[in-house]
């Protein structure tokens, strides 16, 4: 049987990944002019982490984890998202002793046990801000400018941006209560798994897909009637700082997410170009969970992106011409034994000093292809210029460049290959 990649995961081969290493370095100088610094942690960690963190009745912990024992007998879990890990290294290495709030961004694998599907795998990317230790709502607002930042520079036009409350331990429990009733006499309408939500996660009921769910909570008691006052007038400044920094956006009463440790802003970044995984970003605020891992309390807001959707995105606007190859500046041809010897030299010489060369690679150490099948290869390549190697102009102490563009020939002496080769790309790169 021929071996396969496990189901959800994808290989990313060079052309997508020069894609991907565009949107990292997007990302990247973003999160420098917001003033992010980078975490990297673990790919796995312990599975209370995400049981306290996440929340034991969501989907991901109910589930969608990769969970383990070590050899230690340790229940371990690779991570299905950065939040509570970026947390976790918050408490442990006492970040709260330098300037509040901690700024930390990442990009890194999480792994979900989803069914697959396009914008949707087992093991899928996210970049991602946390801001530990303020209530600012200008930070909350962040969270929301990092990633449109993102897919400005990037050139991603289509979404929009849906904003919610859905308070905190103070205004919550009551508006649990008050949505449960509500919902008990409606609860043979509901789908099997809004069913089993409703005692342990009944919020989650209101963002349901399944259109029996939306018609059955049509004018359910929305979280938004129900915050405190501390809630009210936090979600009042984020809208007031988005509304100065020109970020449109809509209320969407109906906006939960899937983790349990939200509180107060919640926030999504849809797009319809994705089909049936829409939301290329999300987040919200998370106020106890630095105290549900075991630190103290410090108030904190964060974002996580997917990385395959915003290859998506880019794929569906038009906008991935930067996934070709980068093509060598200089193809080497080399006829003969010596010239073989010679053309290794001079590749390493001219990429030291960064100028990306090729050679043809032959399984017979001094049996050259045809001058003919070489050009074919440099053709093919895309290469900017053919150094061409024989034996005989190696005797005569020379080298013919010829440019690919318009088939312009001329010989060089090979002591000054290196800089007629520079001249040539004018500088070491760059168009003609
Ligand atoms: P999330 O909504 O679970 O939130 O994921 C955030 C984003 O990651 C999604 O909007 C989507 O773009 C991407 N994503 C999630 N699951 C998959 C998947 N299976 N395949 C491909 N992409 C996926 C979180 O993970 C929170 N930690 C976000 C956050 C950070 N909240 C506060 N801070």
């Amino acid at each position: 049987m021929e071996a396969r990649a496990p189901r959800g995961t994808t290989d990313i081969l060079p052309e997508e990944a020069r894609l991907w290493q565009k949107i990292e370095a997007t990302v990247r100088e973003v999160m420098r002019a917001y003033g992010y610094g980078e975490i990297r942690t673990p790919v796995f960690e312990y599975t209370e982490l995400f049981l306290r963190g996440v929340g034991e009745t969501t989907d991901i912990v109910e589930k969608q984890m990769y969970t383990f024992e070590d050899q230690g007998g340790r229940s371990l879990t690779l991570r299905p998202e950065g939040t509570a890990p970026v947390v976790r290294a918050f408490v442990q290495h006492r970040l709260d002793g330098r300037a509040l709030p901690q700024k930390l961004w990442y990009a890194q694998p999480m792994f979900r046990y989803e069914r697959p599907q396009a914008g949707r795998g087992r093991q899928f990317h996210q970049f991602g801000a946390e801001a530990i230790g303020t209530l600012d709502p200008a930070c909350d607002v962040e969270m929301i400018a990092i990633p449109l930042e993102v897919y400005r520079r990037l050139g991603i036009q289509r979404f929009e941006v849906l904003v919610n409350s859905i308070g905190c331990e103070v205004c919550r429990p009551a508006y649990r209560a008050e949505l449960k009733a509500w919902l008990a006499g409606r609860l043979d309408q509901l789908c099997p798994t809004c069913r089993s939500r409703y005692e342990r996660n009944p919020l989650r009921v209101l963002d349901c897909k399944e259109e029996r769910c939306r018609q059955a909570t049509e004018g359910a008691p929305a979280p938004l009637d129900h915050l405190c006052d501390e809630c009210s007038r936090h979600l009042e400044h984020v809208t007031v700082l988005l509304r100065a920094l020109g970020i449109e956006y809509r209320m969407d009463p109906r906006l939960v997410r899937g983790l349990d440790y939200y509180t107060k802003t919640v926030f999504e970044i849809v797009t319809d170009v994705l089909g049936a995984q829409g939301t290329l970003a999300a987040g919200g605020r998370y106020d106890g969970l630095t105290a549900a891992v075991g630190g103290k309390r410090f108030p904190a807001v964060g974002f996580a992106g997917g990385m395959e959707r915003a290859v998506l995105a880019l794929r569906a606007a038009g906008l991935d011409e930067a996934a070709h190859l980068d093509a060598p500046d200089v193809f080497l041809v080399c006829l003969g034994k010596e010239a073989r010897i010679e053309g290794v030299k001079i590749a390493h010489r001219l990429r030291r000093e960064d100028i990306a060369s090729a050679l043809d690679y032959s399984d017979e150490f001094d049996q050259a292809r045809s001058m003919r099948a070489q050009m074919k290869a440099a053709g093919r390549l895309g290469a900017r210029l053919a150094l061409i190697l024989g034996d005989d102009e190696l005797a005569r102490g020379v080298a013919s460049i010829k440019r690919l563009s318009d088939g312009e020939q001329w010989e060089v002496s090979l002591d000054g290959v290196i800089p007629a080769v520079k001249e040539q790309l004018g500088g070491g790169g760059g168009p003609f």
